[in-house]
């Protein structure tokens, strides 16, 4: 560090953070300075969230200090952390749903002014918006905006409160690529006025844009702080997983095979009984990956589920192999040969309290040799477990463990492992990366392409756009429930997708900022 280098921001030293069975943040050391987007990077579980729920006094550390431009500092809640200049924006925004852009401002600020100066605040909003280029309208309420102008309000709202140090966690995840940019100009215009931006990611691509210096996280512990000038992807996911990473999965040219899935006119409803899926039409061939990209939201989830008998359609057809399912029972569909790889690995995926053995026979226990007429055979239920333990490389004690105490790479595995012993001719996964560390990730996806090589069906619904450029076939974009185009990912434009995710059709004429955003 040169001498002349300003007071920093934030000082965060030999800071520990306990949860039970796990020591969430291991006598951290982070300094942010003023004018600078700082990067936290690590896997899931590094300990990221937890060391800026400090920093925002929402957690107290069990040790360290902190400093904030060089005086000690003790931060009891968010609202004194607010007082020191301190805004975070967490992954779940904590705006209040009916109340207008301008009302969340001051909500919670206990200060009777706000019902006497509405106008006042929506002018002072609007000044703030202009500023930085965060597009909202004052007067919208909160359930009328889109996820994206959420989390401008959620970020108009720290500036109104008068953040000088901004902490984003995990901002990127809701974002359609165009907004991602807006995202990061507003930031790059924060810090030309002296803003602190602590930025949080587990996306190397992301922290490599935006960042000026990066702390990666591990386990709880600082690895290093390093400049971006000075660091390059490689050496970030070396880092962050603690060996070498291989980035490309290497797909093979394929010629796709016989139709398996035929979804032709499909139509749904979401859980409040509002049309979800809207007139759904494409197919999915032997050996091919057809990747659904599209903000959360827009219908993916009542797809994966009306496809795998969770969800009723109101109209249209699900054809699997010539088989008309629509509308049949899970166990129907599974009797296809479908495999699901859903959202929610525990909970509709795996049973957390089973042990691992159980839960990877759920799907075949009806087969020989695992049953022996009305009984399960113990022993055949642990060699099939241990085999495909060993098969998936799945990390865990035993196969006897109860699954909810794996990490998230090894459930995913575990419930990939499941599905593929059914040999699916037909695969649904729903996010099957999300969360996961860069490690598990490769592993998933080399697992998803060598089903594509053994011949099946893949649907594969993710928000990673880097993801379904690189997994899959053709990507078919979802907006509002809607097919707006299916394109090949080879040589996709990026843009283009982002275009149709922002609900712009392929061919239509570009849209303005505000013409773009859902009314
Ligand atoms: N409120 C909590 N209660 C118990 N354990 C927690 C809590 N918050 C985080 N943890 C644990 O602390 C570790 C670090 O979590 P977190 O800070 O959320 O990581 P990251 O944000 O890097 O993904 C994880 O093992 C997580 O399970
Ligand atoms: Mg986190």
């Amino acid at each position: 560090m040169t001498e002349h280098q300003p007071t920093p921001a934030v000082r965060m030293i030999g800071i520990v953070k306990r949860f039970p069975g796990v020591v969430a943040n291991d006598h951290v050391d982070f300094e942010a300075l003023p004018g600078e987007v700082h990067s936290l990077l690590g896997e899931n579980g590094a300990g990221k969230s937890t060391l800026m729920n400090i920093l925002s006094g929402l957690y107290t550390p069990d040790e360290g200090e902190i400093y904030l431009f060089g005086r000690p500092v003790v931060l009891r809640s968010p609202r004194d952390a607010i007082t020191h200049g301190i805004g975070m924006v967490h992954q779940h925004f904590m705006l209040v749903e009916m109340h207008t852009v301008a009302e969340n401002m001051v909500l919670g600020l206990n200060k009777p002014r706000f019902i006497l100066n509405l106008r006042e605040i929506e002018r002072e909003v609007e000044q703030l918006s202009a500023q930085y280029g965060l597009h909202v309208d004052p007067r919208a309420r909160i359930w009328q905006l889109s996820v994206g102008e959420q989390q401008r309000v959620e970020i108009l709202k720290m500036l109104y409160r008068g953040a000088r140090i901004l902490i984003l966690d995990e901002p990127t995840a809701v974002l359609t690529p165009q907004e991602v940019d807006d995202l990061f100009a507003t930031l790059r215009k924060m810090t030309t006025e002296g803003k602190t931006i602590i930025f949080i990611s587990h996306k190397l691509e992301e922290v490599m844009a935006i960042s000026d210096r990066i702390t990666v996280l591990r386990g709880g512990k600082v690895v290093a702080t390093v400049r971006k000038a000075e660091t390059s992807p490689a050496e970030l996911a070396k880092m962050m997983v603690g060996r070498e990473v291989l980035f490309r999965v290497e797909k093979e040219e394929r010629e796709p095979g016989e139709v398996v899935l035929e979804v032709s006119g499909l139509c749904a409803n979401n859980d409040k009984g509002l049309p979800a899926l809207k007139n759904v039409s494409f197919t999915i061939r032997e050996g091919e990956i057809l990747g659904v990209a599209g903000v959360a939201g827009n219908g993916q989830r009542e797809l994966a589920e009306v496809l795998t008998g969770l969800r009723k359609a109101t109209a249209g057809t699900v054809t699997v192999l010539e088989c008309d399912v629509t509308n049949c029972s899970p166990r129907k569909i599974i009797g296809e040969k479908v495999g699901h790889v859903p959202e929610d690995r525990l909970g509709m995926g795996l049973v957390p309290n089973l042990p691992v053995s159980d839960n990877v026979i759920m799907k075949t226990y009806k087969e020989r040799p695992i049953s022996a007429g009305p009984f399960l055979n113990g022993g055949a239920i642990g060699r099939f477990a241990r085999r495909l333990v060993e098969q998936f490389n799945i990390a865990t004690p035993s196969v006897q463990t109860p699954v909810r105490l794996l990490s998230g790479g090894n459930l995913q595995k575990t419930l990939l492992a499941r599905e593929i012993s059914i040999s699916p001719r037909l695969m649904i996964a729903m996010h099957p990366t999300r969360g996961l560390d860069v490690g598990a990730t490769e592993a998933v996806r080399r697992l998803l392409l060598e089903q594509r090589k053994q011949g099946a069906a893949l649907l594969l619904i993710s928000e990673d756009l880097d993801e379904l450029l690189e997994l899959a076939d053709r990507i078919l974009v979802l907006y509002e429930g809607e097919v707006q185009g299916i394109v090949p990912a080879k040589d996709a434009d990026v843009g283009a997708i982002g275009l149709m995710m922002a609900g712009v059709k392929p061919g239509a004429p570009a849209a303005t900022e505000t013409e773009r955003r859902p009314a």
